[in-house]
């Protein structure tokens, strides 16, 4: 498995060296974009996320809850094997917005609110890269993990078959619930509080890779 470290748990007012700390132990850094309509928080945007790559070399996993990602998705810089990934409950039409996000050089990612039947992205799921289930209702971290999302990322792995679509999850992942998220299936684990609230960060990415074999 790998890990995807959400920035959103970190101290904003020193995102690059927070950031630094972890990168050892990060396969992406996984960057929360909301807009205080889709969801009830605002984060960053554009100039934030562009302005924070300087010094950072690994890739940059944007969950974009946010209601037009037609229009803003094209406002973040991409870097070779950066991820952008839309809501499916987003009001842009989907297929319309996999395409764009394709044409910018991102890798596509589409995902879903828990209470979002899986069934809807079948008809997605041979022009995405990846599918992020959310494991809490998305819109702040430190929530609990809703235990609904095991079930979900089997059902989506069944649905997924042979094709090569990654499974994230996202929401409340901790060393007591990520073996059950991988054996069902996720294979990019984002964690916010897990990480960012530990007083030795690497410490708690180690432990977390332990706690999923
Ligand atoms: C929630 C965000 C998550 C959040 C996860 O809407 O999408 O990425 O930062 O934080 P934890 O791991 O604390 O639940
Ligand atoms: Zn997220």
């Amino acid at each position: 498995m790998n890990l995807a470290p959400s920035i959103l748990s970190a101290d904003f007012g020193n995102l690059r060296s927070e950031a630094r700390q972890v990168e050892s132990l990060a396969a992406y850094f996984h960057i929360d974009v909301m807009d205080g309509h889709f969801v009830p928080n605002l984060t960053i945007g554009p100039p934030v996320v562009n302005d924070l790559r300087r010094g950072l070399t690994r890739p940059f996993d944007i969950h974009l809850m946010i209601d037009r990602p037609l229009i803003y998705a094209p406002r973040f810089d991409v870097f070779p094997g950066d991820i952008i990934t839309f809501h499916i409950e987003a009001e842009d039409d989907a297929a319309e917005t996999i395409a764009a996000i394709r044409a910018l050089g991102a890798k596509v990612g589409i995902s879903l609110r828990p209470s979002t039947p899986i069934e809807l992205l079948a008809e997605h799921l041979s022009m995405v890269d990846l599918v992020l289930v959310m494991s809490v209702e998305p819109g702040f971290g430190g929530q609990s993990f809703m235990p609904e999302a095991v079930g979900r990322i089997e059902r989506l792995r069944a649905m997924i078959g042979d094709r090569p679509v990654t499974i994230e999850v996202d929401g409340g992942i901790n060393v007591m619930n990520v073996r059950d998220v991988v054996q069902a299936g996720a294979s990019l684990i984002v964690a916010g509080s897990a990480i960012f609230k530990q007083p030795d960060r690497l410490q708690a990415m180690r432990a977390l890779i332990e706690a999923a074999k």
